[in-house]
């Protein structure tokens, strides 16, 4: 719970770059809002929405298990893939599970991510998905949340050979993610030689851990406040050498955020804090009838793009400038 206050107290840094995007508008697309189709392509996840609501919460008693609840609710009427927050205190204590097994009862045949840290084993990832009855596990990788919390990790040696054997024996897809930080070309080309289904970029500029782990600090880290890779770079990082799919998170808050990760090559988006800050302060309903606008905004745009499906987004012209188009150039993107 202190990390959902926080998340609502510090916000979102709208630093992921997406800003430095802009369409050239087409007078002639040749479209119809009712030829759109904004099903993601079929990849190993299965997905029915381009976008699924990213992992938060679980443990910590009744308050997340009314939260996880409402969120599966939501998902189950909005069509969107769930993730839950990190599992690995209920692995460790039964008496946690049920925040988390929640969201298979309120949604019995919706698409859901389990999650754990890359300090996981198989039989824990193998526990995990069971708990939920999972489609898929979502790995974290959090290295600046850690360093930043007094009481985390200091060792981080061997995540990638436990990613690598957990890929390999799991029988649902894995999806390996970010929490806010970026995932750089050369971590995702480490991970694109593993049976690792799926990247989740989940970039800087929305929910920054940094921020929320030095509200509980007293001598505070203020240097990892601003470190990461913006969100719309680290799509282009991962989907340059990543060749299955890409998913992006990081700060994205509506359609335009949404259109312009597909532009870049997502093939669908996740939503934490945004979605949380809606849930806590106006409820299910209005979390139900935002992710239904997000859809219809995503059609409309699309029409007027003249994209018919988003991967034909991918062909759009855009425009990149400013700081964006500076960090692409350093990093030698074209
Ligand atoms: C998170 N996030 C997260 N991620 C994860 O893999 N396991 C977790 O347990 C959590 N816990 C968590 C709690 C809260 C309150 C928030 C807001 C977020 C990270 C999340 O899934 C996502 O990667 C980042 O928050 C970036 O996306 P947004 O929030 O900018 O949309």
């Amino acid at each position: 719970m202190d990390h959902i206050q926080y998340a609502l107290s510090t916000g979102q840094s709208k630093k992921n770059m997406f800003n430095d995007i802009r369409f050239v508008h087409q007078a002639l697309p040749d479209s119809a809002v009712s030829s759109i189709s904004i099903k993601p392509k079929t990849g190993d996840l299965n997905l029915k929405s381009p976008v699924f609501i990213n992992a938060m919460t679980g443990g910590g008693g009744r308050d997340t298990e009314q939260l996880n609840g409402l969120l599966a609710r939501v998902a189950k009427e909005t069509g969107a893939a769930m993730a839950v927050g990190s599992q690995m205190s209920a692995l460790k204590d039964r008496n946690e599970r049920q925040s988390y097994a929640i969201v298979r009862k309120e949604n019995p045949h919706g698409i859901l991510f389990a999650n754990l840290g890359s300090e996981a084993t198989v039989q824990q990832a193998q526990e995990a998905v069971e708990m939920i009855e999972a489609n898929a596990l979502q790995i974290h990788l959090n290295v600046v949340q850690e360093l930043t919390m007094p009481e985390g990790d200091r060792d981080f040696r061997g995540a990638f050979d436990r990613i690598q054997a957990i890929a390999e024996q799991l029988q649902v897809p894995v999806i390996v993610k970010e929490t806010g930080f970026g995932m750089s070309r050369e971590a995702a080309e480490k991970l694109a030689g593993t049976e690792v289904a799926a990247i989740d970029v989940s970039g800087f500029g929305g929910t920054n851990f940094a921020s929320i782990e030095n509200e509980r600090r007293r001598r505070k880290l203020a240097y990892f406040e601003d470190w990461g890779i913006p969100t719309a770079a680290a799509i282009v990082e991962v989907k340059s050498v990543f060749k299955k799919m890409v998913l992006a998170s990081g700060g994205i808050q509506d359609a335009q955020d949404m259109i312009k990760a597909f532009l870049l090559g997502a093939d669908a988006v996740g939503l934490a804090g945004s979605f949380l800050k809606t849930a806590m302060q106006e409820g299910e309903k209005q979390l139900i009838e935002e992710i239904e606008a997000l859809h219809e905004d995503l059609a409309m745009m699309m029409t007027a793009l003249g994209a018919e499906n988003l991967t034909d987004l991918q062909k759009c012209p855009a425009v990149i400038s400013g700081e964006l188009a500076q960090y692409l150039s350093a990093r030698g993107f074209s």
